[in-house]
């Protein structure tokens, strides 16, 4: 069967972005035949950008809730706290050891890091911890440790999984055998990148986002502030570069899309518009946030089946593999 892979870092609420970018392909992947899926909670990836453990395990609660409202089966699908399967931090340290110190120079968030201390006039590396610099190295880890093949993500993410392929090609090369096959992005090119409020990729760190679970009332409020022209209602509007008509386009059937277009060039006012995402948007998130409100009420469930989600996996695939692994590369097993 095809597996599927995809993780999420705990490090805050999740917002539209992350659903439209992640979870509903992924949710919709999983029901394909023939198809084994793992879906994670990033706690490792989260301790770069949140070294705040009151938040860390807050945005795990919230992260799993989301998946299982959105309509994860945990009987169905391997549903795991990365934490909890430490096999991949071992896996990390072996692929660490082949990866390219110069790829990962090239990393975005890394680079991003620097150009912002060089604008600064700060040292290229101030503030810039190693957990920053070798965040591909356990993302790809994250992926090989159970054989992905496709991996549902946003635009933003394809470079590490470009990175995956990379390092599990060096280590395939260095020991000799096809350990690791190499993994895809899969990426839904209606919504590759979601934009958020103020028309930039939606993002925690730009502060612009829809958070998935708001009550209606402040759903309807973030839509409406959605950062707009100042063209008036009779003026023809274009869809191109707009966020608005992005999003409404991430939920909405392509006849209404169309339609919405064809609105556009009509001189549909700003205020109707938003109007118009809102209902959409709502109506599919309203059964989901029902169900997000249970089972957020009952945080040891939720904790039961990641657990019991993480220690079925080690069994099964993560010891085993490592077991193999180690004598591959020359290291001890015990016992
Ligand atoms: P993270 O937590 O930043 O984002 C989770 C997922 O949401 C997608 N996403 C978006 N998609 C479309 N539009 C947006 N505005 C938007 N914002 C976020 C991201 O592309 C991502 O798919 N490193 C990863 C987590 C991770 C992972 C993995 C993913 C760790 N290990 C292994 C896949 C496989 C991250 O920080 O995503």
């Amino acid at each position: 069967p095809q597996r599927v892979l995809t993780g999420i870092t705990t490090s805050g609420t999740p917002h539209l972005g992350n659903y439209v970018g992640a979870v509903r392909p992924a949710i919709t992947a999983s029901r394909a035949p023939s198809t084994e899926s793992f879906y994670f909670l990033a706690d490792l990836h989260s301790l770069i950008k949140a070294q705040d453990p009151a938040r860390t395990q807050r945005s795990t609660l919230e992260i799993a809730a989301t998946w299982l409202a959105a309509g994860l089966d945990p009987s169905k699908v391997w549903f795991y706290r990365q934490s909890d399967v430490p096999e991949t931090t071992e896996l990390m340290w072996l692929l660490t050891c082949v990866a390219g110190k110069g790829i990962l120079n090239r990393a975005h968030a890394y680079k991003a890091a620097v150009d912002k201390n060089r604008a600064d006039g700060e040292d290229d590396d101030a503030a810039v911890t190693a957990g920053l610099f070798m965040y591909p190295v356990l993302m790809a880890a994250d992926i090989l440790i159970f054989n992905a093949d496709r991996v549902p993500v946003g635009r933003d993410q394809i470079q590490h999984i470009e990175m995956a392929r990379d390092f599990a090609q060096r280590f395939n090369h260095v020991y000799g055998r096809d350990w690791f096959n190499l993994p895809e992005a899969a990426i839904d090119d209606n919504v590759a990148t979601l934009p958020g409020l103020d028309g930039r990729k939606m993002s925690k760190s730009y502060d612009n986002t829809i958070p998935l679970f708001v009550p209606q009332a402040q759903l309807k409020k973030l839509v409406f502030s959605i950062l707009t022209d100042s063209k008036m209602p009779g003026e023809a509007k274009s869809t191109d570069g707009s966020a608005l008509f992005q999003l409404y386009q991430a939920f909405a059937t392509p006849d209404e899309t169309a339609g919405f277009a064809a609105a556009f060039a009509d001189g549909i006012g700003w205020g109707d518009a938003k109007q118009q995402l809102f209902d959409v948007v709502e109506r599919e998130i309203a059964p989901m946030r029902e169900r997000y409100e249970d089972l957020i009420a009952r945080p040891g469930d939720i904790e039961d089946t990641l657990r019991d989600g993480g220690q079925r996996l080690r069994e099964r695939y993560a010891i085993p593999l490592l077991r193999e692994l180690r004598d591959a590369v020359g290291l001890r097993n015990l016992g």
